[in-house]
């Protein structure tokens, strides 16, 4: 069993249309609701793999039953925080193109009782639990100490953790050295405060992110692939050439495909190629992380991988 940890998940709905029109009123041709947030993403992407996941989630109002339904309907089981607030709600409008726009509802506010519930809830959650993730932004600031004492109470059970969220939620996590973090260039950028453009700026930004006894930083590139430091090794990934239809998610996929290899033993390298494999898969669908090994499978030999 792995535990993904969302603590602020969405309910994500696509209107699929035909095209943006300057009108007032656009018919869709159909609609869809996805049950979003990187850590709901990635456990979608672990059952496809043939894998058991468990989110963990603070749900709230008629938006929060709505999101437990579709986590249900993904064959994933939840554990529900209660929070005082509707869960967030996000709404794409995507062309026949594949061009989109999202809109994102205000966040509800998130309360001392809601951080005391989710924070109620984490023991239960990480009951037989292999692996762990902890993914996406923080609601409020006040929920960014959750990160590292969630980090820190799977370490205490022996559980490994990764770790994928930005900005100060990232930096007090990395405090508490997940076995892997994996953040993409911008995410890395906007915490060391430079630029992250040549391969002696990739290095470094992998060290800087291992500091303090990370095993494996991933540092992702969108389309150019991604790069692994791990104990002396800095490796490469590159996709093979896909056209992509939808590539949101794609780091999601890449974290499902790192915690399987994780939890059955590869080696950090192979860990790498099924990431790579299940990102790129990921490109190849809207839905994000929809994804099974027959989307993953013929990908994985495609990746080639190499010395930074
Ligand atoms: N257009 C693309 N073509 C091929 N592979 C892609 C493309 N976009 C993303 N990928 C793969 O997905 C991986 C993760 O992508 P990216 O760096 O965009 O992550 P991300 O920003 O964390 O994504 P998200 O937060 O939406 O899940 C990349 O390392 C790459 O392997
Ligand atoms: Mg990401």
């Amino acid at each position: 069993m792995i535990l993904c940890v969302t603590l602020n998940p969405v309910v994500d709905t696509t209107l699929f249309v035909d095209e943006f029109k300057p009108n007032y009123r656009t018919e869709a041709r159909e609609i869809g609701h996805l049950a979003g947030g990187k850590g709901n993403n990635t456990a979608r992407a672990l059952v496809g793999m043939g894998l058991e996941a468990r989110v963990l989630v603070a749900l709230g109002g008629a938006s929060g039953r709505h999101l437990a339904e579709l986590l249900d309907s993904d064959g994933v089981e939840t554990v529900a925080a209660a929070i005082s607030g509707e869960t967030r709600v996000a709404i794409t409008v995507v062309d026949r193109h594949y061009e989109q726009r999202a809109f994102f509802a205000p966040n509800a506010p998130f309360t001392g009782d809601d951080i005391a519930s989710v924070r109620a809830c984490f023991d239960r959650a990480l009951e037989g639990v292999e692996a762990m993730c902890l993914c996406g932004s923080s609601p409020t600031p006040m929920a960014d100490p959750l990160y590292p004492e969630f980090l820190h109470r799977a370490a205490g059970r022996g559980i490994p953790t990764l770790l994928d969220t930005y900005g100060e939620a990232l930096r007090l996590g990395l405090e508490a050295a997940p076995t892997i973090v994996k953040v993409n260039r911008s995410e890395a950028a906007n915490l060391f405060k430079r630029r992250i453009d040549t391969v002696n700026d990739q290095k470094r930004a992998l060290d800087d992110l291992r500091r303090g006894g990370i095993e494996w930083a991933v540092l992702t590139l969108g389309r150019e692939g991604a790069l692994l430091a791990c104990g002396d090794q800095y490796l490469v990934g590159r996709p093979p050439e896909v056209v992509s239809v939808n590539p949101i998610g794609s780091g999601d996929a890449m974290t499902a495909g790192f915690l399987a290899g994780l939890i059955h033993e590869k080696s950090p390298e192979e860990c790498f190629r099924l990431g790579m494999a299940a990102a790129v898969a990921n490109t190849q669908s809207w839905d994000a992380c929809h994804l099974t090994m027959d989307d993953i499978d013929p990908l994985v030999d495609k990746i080639e991988i190499g010395p930074l």
